[in-house]
């Protein structure tokens, strides 16, 4: 192309919102895909590589361009970067097979708004387009810059927490899913919602569903909605998360806990971009930007077959790791100061003197329960410092020993009173934790599935003692 023609200002084939540029080497595929396109009535242009596209563009200036990743001469990641330098404003939509799954999050990073893993119906691709295009209408544009006021602020000066967190900044304009992992009270939920007001979709909603908190039934209903009369009990329309996500973030909280059939149509609906209701008839479709979290290491529950291999790679795009505070024990004194001036403000006092001693107290304890930990052992000395300074005695850990409750196992219900009693012991808890299985389960020294098992155990005991009577 001549210097002249790249210094043509405007293209020639009218509305700039009305043009996607395809780019594979690959003709039937590069064929097909342009088809589609053009059937949702927009002018198409191919291109081949990414030399030829970066050529096109120039004249052609698409609002969205569509390539595959792997191509001659120029590929798609190279092309990416090159985009972005050029038109800033172009989306960029991603194709990627299985194996190249790093590639692709490399791209998001980079900028690209989509990635698309092969093999994918056209109907996803169709899906995917009209998705982009709604967003850029509503304004939720790339690269626009976001103020938000936080109430919450996330404080760190941990070196390796303050480059997860630039890295994050990189990641939280795509769309890309990320999976973040850490142990309780490590501040996952926190960073989820840091994602969010980061990303282009800060203004839109941000949903949090605990997978964890709900029995399996009710948490499909809470997801998907049901339409009024769908089920005994369903006498009003319920929207679920997925839809009042839309447009925004869906915070997948404790995904690891997700029983496998409710896995698997999670699964449809991130594959597939549209959400059946329970009992409804037709699918609706959702653009949400998904962010899960796990305190456990998915791939092992991939491993035990208790999560889908085929979900974790959906998720597992961009994973991160919150460190324990343990490890970053610069953070104690930052988080330790800014929870006792949060807390004598919420109580009306004037924060008191933190004092080197209790400082290094602090940095000694062995924290299992993180920065919520912190936080609540801040907002206890307070209170037992009355007005002087914060002093070593004022901090004592949560819990110095882990309080386990023995739970009787293997007792059938006929067989009477301990069975009972602890099935007494885990709906009290239950109640008063507001049935977050999560908490219930802390409290009762056991682990979330030793809970659902039990509560199954009593849902089957109902049943059956309902049916004898
Ligand atoms: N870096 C931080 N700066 C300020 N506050 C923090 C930070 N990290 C965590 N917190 C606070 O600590 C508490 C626990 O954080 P959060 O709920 O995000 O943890 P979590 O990892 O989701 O815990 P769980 O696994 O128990 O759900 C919250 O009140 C949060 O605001
Ligand atoms: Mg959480």
């Amino acid at each position: 192309m001549t210097e002249r023609e790249k210094q043509i200002p405007m293209a020639e084939t009218g509305d700039e919102a009305e043009r996607i540029l395809v780019v594979d080497d690959d003709p039937s595929m590069r064929i097909a895909l342009m088809e589609t396109v053009k059937r949702l009535g927009y002018v198409v242009q191919g291109a081949a590589d990414g030399t030829e596209a970066l050529e096109r563009m120039t004249r052609f200036r698409p609002w969205l361009v569509v390539t595959d990743l792997r191509m001659p001469r120029l590929t798609g990641l190279e092309l990416i970067k090159e985009m972005k330098a050029r038109a800033p404003q172009t989306a960029i939509v991603l194709m990627t097979a299985y194996g190249t799954i790093e590639t692709a999050v490399e791209a998001m990073k980079l900028g690209a708004s989509e990635y698309l893993l092969k093999p994918f119906s056209m109907d996803v691709l169709e899906r995917v387009i009209m998705n982009l295009k709604a967003g850029r209408e509503d304004g939720v544009g790339i690269g626009q810059s976001v103020h938000q006021v936080e109430h919450r602020a996330l404080l760190s000066q941990d070196p390796g927490m303050v480059r997860l967190l630039s890295t994050i900044e990189g990641v939280a304009s795509s769309q890309a899913t990320v999976l973040i992992h850490g142990e309780s009270g490590t501040g996952k939920e926190l960073l989820a919602r840091f994602i969010h007001l980061r990303s282009p979709r800060a203004h839109r909603p941000f949903i949090a569903v605990n997978c964890a908190a709900l029995p399996d039934g009710l948490l499909e209903s809470e997801l998907f909605g049901h339409e009024r009369g769908a089920f005994t009990g369903a006498v009003i329309r319920k929207v679920g998360k997925f839809e009042m996500a839309h447009t925004g973030t869906l915070l997948l909280d404790e995904i690891s806990e997700m029983d496998l059939a409710l896995q698997a149509k999670l699964l449809r609906v991130l594959q597939e971009r549209e959400v059946d209701r329970i009992g409804g008839r037709d699918p609706v479709p959702v653009n949400i930007r998904v962010i899960a979290t796990t305190n456990r290491i998915l791939y092992r529950e991939v491993e035990q077959g208790r999560f889908r291999e085929d979900l974790y790679y959906r998720l597992n795009v961009f994973p991160v790791t919150v460190p324990p505070l343990r490890e970053r024990l610069v953070d104690i004194p930052v988080l330790a100061r800014h929870f006792v001036n949060q807390s004598a403000m919420r109580n009306g006092l004037t924060p008191p003197v933190l004092s080197d001693a209790a400082l290094a107290h602090l940095q000694r304890l062995p924290w299992k329960g993180n920065v919520r930990e912190l936080e609540n052992v801040m907002e206890r000395a307070l209170l037992l410092a009355g007005q002087g300074p914060i002093l070593p005695e004022h901090c004592p850990p949560e819990r110095s020993e882990e309080v386990t409750i023995p739970l009787v196992r293997a007792i059938q219900p006929a067989n009477g009173s301990l069975w009972e009693m602890e099935r007494e012991l885990i709906f009290k808890t239950l109640a008063r934790v507001k049935d977050n299985r999560t908490h219930a389960a802390k409290e009762l020294g056991i682990s979330i599935r030793t809970l659902r098992n039990k509560l199954r155990e009593y849902r089957e005991g109902e049943h059956s003692a309902s049916r004898t009577a």
